[in-house]
């Protein structure tokens, strides 16, 4: 029996093949449409782009060798926090506003106003961030108010892709955490945040824990895919939370560093933890009766994809783009000859909670490279990610090792990177299918392939090499890093238009 694990990224989605073994039979992607900003800082993407590219994936990766009836389940994952509103005839309303838009700024303070800063954090554990879902209903009904009044149901990126796949609609735990709707300790929708906002409960669909089945394959749905009719399909996760079980992040102690277009310094807990300040969130795990807190770097692959289509990637060869720049990187001795680079290119979350945050490249004179640039953009996201874990040491979440995922994790310079700015030893797992990989164990745990999302992680995750941080290395970046801390509070006060 195999699994098929879909994530719905904003790159692209990719569909992932494992066995019950936990070996990745066949992978494939097809990207998605870039975002559309038609105005600073907002980022909006069509849903029915990212469902023609789960059905082409789908299709591809079953062309490599993989029969459809080998496959006992399909598991999610997905971009989380973009609001899909459908209409009473389930079809897709406006674009869906995504997680890095950061227009509802005056919408955040509005619910803070009316809830109240503290008691906002008490019934959802997260202060009101522009990211999340909740500020971008509010910013489409009072934009928008006539199809606002249309709208008929919540979904967010992953769940409109299996209701398509399905025709039933609903949410995990894990996703719907970042709703700001979620009663995260009780890990139910909360009535007094809908209720205080004028939300209609009616929007929001049932929730249901990751690996639970929430249907089969439809007739439709499989004609679009080659997948088989009735193949069973469960709830899956957001993102994060299923990155973090294709990782093996499960159990209190456990922490991973992940750096995709954002970045993401995440914990698994046994309890739902909170920081006062709200500047990690604190959300549902995708293993029942676990959650986890997890910090943000808004723009860290960003970072680099950035500079590459702005600057190029150097020579031309026939290496990956990244990796040409990576190892131009490579060169450079740690600490990029004095520069230090803020990441801000798309406000920040962790530690500033700030949309407005500006990115900045500082301590250029004639001298400097493009090399040292650029490996002052690989620390610099280090030093962003950093400022999480300095966090979990003040609410004592326990870090016992870091894993690190995402595509950052495939540079070595970025690996090395990392070891040293965090100064702890960093692990890479065998899987390098993160998310995709989480939802394929979680499909397997729906399907029965495991009893549970722990005893599937214990039975297939592999540490395949670890990387050691250099003692005098580890010291020279402690330093600094606190010129790092620094800059936002000296960017902060310059004025920009
Ligand atoms: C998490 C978050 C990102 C997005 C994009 O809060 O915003 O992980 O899901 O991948």
């Amino acid at each position: 029996m195999n699994f098929l694990g879909i994530d719905v990224g904003t790159g692209g989605t990719r569909a992932v093949v494992v066995s019950e073994r936990g070996q990745v039979v066949a992978v494939a992607g097809a990207e998605h449409a870039h975002f559309t900003s038609r105005q600073t800082g907002w980022a909006e993407q069509d849903p029915r782009d990212w469902w023609r590219a789960t059905q082409e994936a789908v299709r591809v990766v079953l062309a490599r060798g993989v029969a459809a009836e080998s496959i006992g389940g399909v598991g999610f994952s997905g971009q989380m926090h973009g609001a899909v509103l459908l209409d009473d005839r389930d079809e897709v309303l406006r674009p869906a506003i995504i997680w890095c838009d950061q227009r509802t700024a005056l919408q955040c303070r509005e619910i803070t106003d009316k809830i109240g800063a503290r008691r906002l954090i008490e019934l959802t554990a997260n202060p009101a961030l522009t990211g999340f879902t909740l500020p971008k209903l509010l910013w489409v009904r009072e934009h928008e108010p006539e199809l606002w009044a249309r709208v008929r149901t919540l979904l967010l990126p992953k769940d409109y892709v299996r209701f398509r796949l399905t025709g039933e609609r609903g949410m995990d735990v894990a996703d719907a955490s970042g709703t700001l709707l979620f009663d995260v300790a009780h890990r139910q929708w909360s009535s007094e945040v809908a209720e205080a906002v004028e939300i209609d409960g009616r929007l929001l669909p049932p929730v249901v824990e990751s690996p639970e089945v929430v249907g089969g394959i439809s007739v439709e749905a499989a004609k679009a895919t080659g997948l088989k009719p009735g193949t069973l399909v469960v709830a899956g996760a957001g993102d994060q939370a299923a990155g973090a079980v294709g990782l093996g992040i499960v159990r209190p102690g456990a922490v991973s560093a992940t750096i995709g277009t954002s970045g993401v310094v995440f914990a698994a807990t046994d309890r739902p933890a909170l920081d006062a300040q709200g500047r990690v969130h604190t959300f549902c795990h995708a293993v029942p009766g676990r959650w986890h807190v997890m910090g943000v770097t808004q723009g860290a692959g960003l970072s680099l994809r950035w500079f590459r289509e702005q600057f190029g990637a150097g020579a031309d060869d026939s290496r990956d783009p990244y990796e040409r720049l990576c190892s131009e990187a490579a060169k450079v001795p740690a600490g990029a000859a004095g520069l230090l680079w803020a990441p801000y290119l798309m406000g920040e979350r962790t530690p500033y909670l700030d949309p407005q945050a500006r990115a900045a490249l500082v301590g250029l004179t004639a001298s400097h490279t493009r090399a040292q640039v650029v490996r002052a953009i690989l620390e610099g996201v280090a030093f962003s990610l950093r400022d999480t874990l300095t966090i979990f040491d003040e609410m004592k979440v326990p870090v016992e090792s870091i894993r690190l995922g995402g595509g950052g994790a495939r540079s070595s310079v970025w690996r090395q990177i990392q070891a040293e700015i965090y100064g702890r030893t960093v692990e890479l797992p065998a899987a390098e299918e993160g998310a995709a990989y989480g939802a394929a164990l979680l499909a397997g745990v729906g399907g029965g392939a495991w009893p549970s999302v722990d005893s599937a992680c214990d039975a297939v995750i592999r540490i395949a090499s670890r990387v050691e941080p250099e003692a005098a290395t580890v010291k020279h970046m402690d330093g600094r890093y606190r010129e790092y801390r620094k800059l936002y509070p000296a960017i902060k006060q310059i004025g920009f238009e």
